[in-house]
């Protein structure tokens, strides 16, 4: 398995590999999310990750540009969303991984915390932690039910504790459909 960079030419590839993990009911909408994000003059930097078996494109992770807002110093941040590992390939640690690589290279790029709306039981794994708690608000209020959904990890030790405020996400993210779990 490898993981590269995603670029323009890939773009049929990286929509199926969405539509296909979110399946019939999401997988639409999360392609035309994706698509809208690609092109979002304020989701960038972005960083677009593709894994392929061989030459068959598997996994699918996006990191688009978000903002700390009230926070006093500035901040680099980034929001995953979404991930997505075809159906055959998942439990074999295809989204670990592109998760473990977009972190390394956001870090590089001088990231400094990064954000998630996900499944509670998965990213902690990776070291999420409720943002909510930790003084983050989400661009939208997200449902009591689904607040440890909401989920942070800092790139650079400290962040956390250190600063705090709500965060303001790309346009084509920043829609209340978007934050609903
Ligand atoms: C969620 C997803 C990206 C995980 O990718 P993956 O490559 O299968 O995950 P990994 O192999 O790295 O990790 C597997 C472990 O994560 C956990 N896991 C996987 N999917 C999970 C889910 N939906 N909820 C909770 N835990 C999950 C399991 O504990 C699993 O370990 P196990 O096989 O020992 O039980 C993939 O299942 C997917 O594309 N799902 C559909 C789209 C989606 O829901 N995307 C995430 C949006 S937040």
């Amino acid at each position: 398995m490898k993981i590269r960079k995603a670029t323009e030419s890939d773009l049929k590839d990286v929509l199926y590999v969405e539509t296909q993990a979110f399946g019939n009911e999401h997988g639409p909408e999360i392609a035309k999310l994706v698509n809208g994000l690609l092109g979002d003059p304020t989701a960038m930097p972005l960083l677009s990750l593709l894994a392929f078996d061989d030459k068959q494109a598997i996994g699918h992770i996006l990191f688009t540009k978000a903002y700390i807002t009230g926070s006093e110093e500035s901040i680099s941040a980034s929001i995953l969303a979404p991930l997505a590992v075809l159906p055959d390939s998942q439990r074999q640690g295809i989204g670990g991984q592109l998760i473990e690589e977009g972190m390394r290279l956001l870090s590089e790029s001088g990231v400094e915390v990064v954000f998630v709306l996900g499944h509670p039981d998965y990213y902690p794994s990776f070291g999420f932690k409720p943002a909510g708690a930790l003084g983050f608000e989400a661009s939208h209020p997200i449902p009591d039910e689904h607040a440890d959904a909401w989920m942070v990890n800092e790139l650079r030790p400290g962040v956390i504790g250190s600063t705090s405020g709500k965060i303001i996400c790309a346009d084509v993210l920043n829609k209340p459909e978007n934050w609903c779990e």
